[in-house]
């Protein structure tokens, strides 16, 4: 029981951590990974690697049968800087990629695919006091949203008109240990833990969302997980993951410093005049669902998240 895991960043390495311990196999695929971030975060885990980029299907249905793949977790994507620089190429990789992976599933007669999505999918605008849920408005404010939306839109289509069993999961932004850093909220997490795990001293001088809602690395694996094994055609199809509730960045940079004894971190005033009323949600989202459904439930503590997030900052080294 192989399960193919399309890219190998953030949250597929932390996917991939919590199939692996849950008795799947896995093969990445990936087209630029790095074999040490793999294995920083798999922490002497087994695992298969492929290069390829999920542009190509026939390549897919190649390494799918070679595998013995039966299920996907698809996590290829363009990022939100990526897109925003280059929306053709994340046009092809975020919808057409993602059309590969549906058409994989389809003729290769797959159990599973978890499709990784984004709280990007939303109207960031719609304010009336309550957490959102999964029927909140979709309108996406940038375009790797509309990205994201449309390939999600096409996968739940599949799922209808083509019987593939295929789950959703909307992620808030994930912070820790990555190979490449594409989010708003990741890079802020970074800009605040890394060089202070490292130097002890942490100035942040890059605009970021000052409130938002966050989720640690391997809380979005074991999310993944629980997707991946949830019964075959649920009711439902599309769940909210996140820690369930609003930060502010000065008070996580509060967490970060408790967290960290010795350390000091401080936000350069022009980057906190720049961000400080860049409210990226009105809401957190309403994660019932996913506790409910899929048995989910954040396992770190934001300063246990932090203190765990220094250690593999120190373990990789270098800034
Ligand atoms: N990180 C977040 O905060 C966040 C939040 C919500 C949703 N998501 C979604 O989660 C997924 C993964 O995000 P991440 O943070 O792990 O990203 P990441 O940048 O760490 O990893 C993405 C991986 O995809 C690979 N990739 C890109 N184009 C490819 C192609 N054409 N073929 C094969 N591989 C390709 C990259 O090489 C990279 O390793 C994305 O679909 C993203 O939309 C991320």
């Amino acid at each position: 029981m192989t399960v193919l895991i399309t890219g190998a960043g953030l949250i597929a390495t932390h996917s991939a951590a919590s199939l692996i311990d849950r008795g799947e196999d896995v093969v990445f695929y990936d087209v630029a990974p790095s074999q040490d971030y793999i294995d920083l975060v798999l922490e002497g885990r087994k695992y298969k690697l492929v290069k390829g980029d999920i542009l190509d299907l026939a390549h897919l249905l190649e390494v799918a049968n070679k595998h013995n793949v039966t299920g996907i977790v698809h996590t290829a994507a363009l990022l939100p800087r990526q897109a925003a620089a280059n929306p053709s190429l994340a046009t092809k990789v975020n919808v057409e990629g993602a059309v590969n992976l549906f058409e994989l599933h389809r003729i290769a007669n797959l159990k599973r695919t978890v499709f990784i999505s984004t709280v990007g999918v939303y109207d960031n605008t719609v304010k009336d006091g309550k957490a959102w849920r999964e029927d909140h408005t979709l309108g996406p404010h940038s375009y790797y949203g509309c990205t994201k939306l449309s390939a999600e839109m096409m996968g739940l289509h599949y799922a209808k008109a083509y019987d593939i069993d295929l789950i959703s999961v909307r992620f808030c932004p994930i912070f820790g240990i990555g190979q490449y850093y594409g989010s708003s909220g990741a890079v802020f997490m970074k800009n605040v833990v890394e060089p202070a795990a490292l130097t002890g001293k942490s100035v942040i001088s890059e605009p970021f969302p000052n409130t938002y809602q966050y989720l640690y690395a391997p809380d979005s694996g074991e999310a993944v997980a629980l997707a991946y094994k949830l019964k075959r055609n649920p009711k439902n199809r599309v769940f909210h993951v996140s820690e369930g509730r609003l930060r502010k960045a000065k008070k996580l940079i509060k967490i970060a410093e408790s967290a960290l004894p010795g350390t000091e971190i401080s936000i350069a005033p022009r980057t906190w005049e720049a961000s400080k009323g860049n409210n990226a949600v009105t809401e957190p989202f309403n994660i019932g669902r996913a506790k409910r459904e899929l048995g989910f439930k954040p396992q770190y503590t934001m300063r246990q998240a932090i203190q765990h997030y220094a250690e593999k900052v120190r373990e990789r080294g270098g800034l």
